[in-house]
């Protein structure tokens, strides 16, 4: 037997069905490689559970709030127990789509022109009188998301600036900052990087939702995109969209594993909508299908990333 590793899935997160699927799907690789596994479905336990079990290694199969927002991070820090996949200061920023689209400005990341605001903008200082203002500087329809959320729970798109104020309110209901942003006609590609030291990026994944957009529906069940890998662009384009990816990583001082979604315009070329810290790990997930094309099998690519962090456990 190989290393005792937890694999920490579900918990209360929007996303609990999506992560207990990648954590099964962890879990038997992790199993078919010769780990020893205790699966935990995370809950008010989870830290004396983890005492309790001594385990020498955690695989976050965790998405979304807690487990991708840099909580769980800093516990596994306070406890010792090595983690797999980036540390608290990578996991924040971003989870948070305001914090890491702003680093992306600073640092020249192309990433779609936004607007960031809070329930307390609205509710406290008038900020409903700007909407128009937002509407004719990001055009429409507007983009309105909220900052940290996944899957695209919660995500809207506003025609018009009489359907901007039920799409925040939806938005703020996940959360009390909300991002309005560009809308970004155009292929929509992801491109996942592995890697310890030297961060490489997989060959860049383009998706078509056959009914409208890539929401929860289209992301997780079977049939409902269409995926090719590697994407339909040419060889400069692939490797801008690679480089992008890898900058974006680094800059958020990533570790070990993320996915940077994108959209190509026309005119302005790749822009970033975000980085994943968690990508997720089910049967039609972006960063499996990315590492089979790049010849890598699941069980492999999960083994590559236990390796990372028992390395760093030494
Ligand atoms: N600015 C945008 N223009 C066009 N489509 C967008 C834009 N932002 C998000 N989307 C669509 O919504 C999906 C989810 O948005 P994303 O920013 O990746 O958030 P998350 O995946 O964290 O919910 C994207 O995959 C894309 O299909
Ligand atoms: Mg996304």
């Amino acid at each position: 037997m190989k290393e005792k590793i937890a694999v920490l899935m579900g918990g209360r997160s929007l996303e609990r069905e999506v992560s207990l699927r990648s954590g099964h799907r962890v879990s038997e690789a992790l199993k078919a490689k010769g780990h020893s596994v205790v699966k935990l479905d995370i809950d008010e336990h989870l830290v004396s559970t983890l005492k309790k079990e001594k385990v020498e290694l955690v695989y976050i199969a965790l998405h979304g709030k807690f487990g991708e927002d840099g909580t769980i991070q800093q516990l596994l820090e306070i406890m010792d127990i090595p983690y797999t996949g980036p540390g608290v200061f990578s996991s924040m920023m971003g989870f948070d789509k305001i914090l890491s689209k702003e680093l992306f400005v600073q640092e020249d990341i192309p990433t779609p022109e936004f607007f960031a605001l809070s329930a307390g903008a609205f509710k406290e200082i008038g900020a409903s009188a700007a909407l128009d203002e937002v509407v004719s500087k990001l055009g429409t329809p507007v983009v309105v998301k909220p900052a940290r959320q996944g899957s695209a729970l919660g995500i809207k798109f506003a025609k018009n600036a009489s359907e901007l104020p039920s799409a925040l309110i939806a938005a703020l209901s996940y959360d009390d900052k909300v991002v309005l942003e560009r809308y970004v006609e155009g292929m929509e590609v992801s491109v996942s990087i592995v890697g310890n030291i030297e961060p490489r990026a997989l060959p860049p994944v383009e998706i078509i939702a056959k009914k409208g957009f890539f929401d929860f529906e289209s992301m997780y069940t079977m049939g409902m995109t269409d995926y090719f890998v590697p994407a339909r662009i040419d060889e400069a384009m692939t490797s801008r969209v690679q480089e992008l990816a890898v900058k974006a990583h680094k800059l958020l001082r990533c570790r070990d594993v993320s996915r940077v979604d994108m959209r190509i315009d026309a005119k302005a070329g790749p822009l970033v909508l975000e980085l994943n810290t968690s990508p997720g790990m089910t049967e039609t997930s972006l960063l499996p299908m990315a590492a089979a094309e790049a010849g890598m099998e699941f069980p492999e690519l999960v083994e590559e990333l236990v390796g990372f962090a028992l390395a760093r456990g030494k």
